[in-house]
């Protein structure tokens, strides 16, 4: 049986050093979410990230906006935002309302204020190994599990599934900055039962549920989950096939209860950073 890797844990342990830190703070660290898309599990995410911010003691403000939202009136959001001093992270919410052109919004953010590590400035710097001003909150928190539960990335034979802006990509280039052997699949990739069966350590980012299964594992490897979909009894599902995968491999995340805390509690790491980085 698999040792459980508990998400929960681990960000409580992370935000109760960063409460520490923020409690020393005169001035607090401020949070912007723009919020510009219809979408349930948006609102959830980021009702759940205010909620934090403010637990922290952080200053945080969410703009709403309908889908008659004019791409104009978010970069003049974004421009007042970038300008002004008492905001330290602007946070985007993704995917947008289908006619907004999410790059520009992206790249019209401060590099300094931008949270979620999305800015090419800031991409640009992780895949050279250099210092982001901030990194993605998934694929950073995902580290952060290994890590906290020992587990060797150097030299592992690691699969990254899915090549999102926001999962993906990132994660394959802070797995490779740490000297881990990187296969990055995604839906085109052919035979992916043949790329998953010899994997050290599977990060899976796709949204399919259930698509990893018992047969498509190594013996004592060490699945990470970040597939979270709402089934139609409301149940959560993660990309494993969480029952049938568990008593092979060594370690695995739950759904939920695995990657999603973590990433929150990047986020208010993130942003207690950006804050010192300014001040
Ligand atoms: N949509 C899904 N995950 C994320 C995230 O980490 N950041 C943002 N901005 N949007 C998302």
């Amino acid at each position: 049986m698999a040792t459980i890797i508990d998400g929960k844990k681990v960000s409580i342990e992370l935000l109760k050093e960063l409460q520490k830190k923020t409690d020393k703070l005169q001035k607090k660290p401020s949070i912007a979410v723009i919020l510009a898309n219809n979408d349930d599990a948006s609102r959830i995410y980021v009702n759940s990230k205010e909620k934090q911010a403010n637990i922290l003691g952080y200053k945080s403000m969410v703009y709403k906006f309908e889908k008659t939202v004019k791409q104009e009136e978010l970069i003049e959001l974004i421009n007042k935002l970038n300008n002004d001093s008492n905001v330290n992270a602007i946070l985007l919410q993704l995917p947008l309302f289908n006619h907004l052109n999410e790059n520009e919004l992206i790249e019209l953010i401060n590099p300094i204020k931008d949270v979620d590590g999305f800015h090419p400035l800031n991409t640009g710097k992780l895949y050279s190994n250099l210092n982001p001003f901030a990194v993605c909150c998934t694929p950073k928190g995902i580290i952060k599990l290994l890590d906290y539960y020992k587990i060797d990335i150097t030299g592992k034979n690691t699969l990254v599934i899915g090549r999102s802006n926001i999962v993906g990509k990132p994660m394959a280039a802070l797995l490779t900055n740490r000297d881990a052997t990187v296969t990055l699949a995604h839906s085109k990739s052919e035979n992916l039962k043949e790329i998953t069966k010899t994997k050290d350590i599977i990060i899976s980012a796709t949204g399919c549920p259930k698509l990893i299964k018992k047969d498509m594992v190594k013996q004592n490897s060490v699945i990470i989950d970040v597939g979270i979909v709402k089934q139609n009894n409301g149940k959560l599902m993660g990309d494993v096939d969480f029952e049938n995968v568990k008593d092979k491999v060594s370690y695995i995340t739950p759904v939920p209860g695995g990657v999603g805390p973590m990433t929150i509690a990047c986020l208010m790491e993130n942003t207690y950073e950006l804050f010192l980085k300014q001040n």
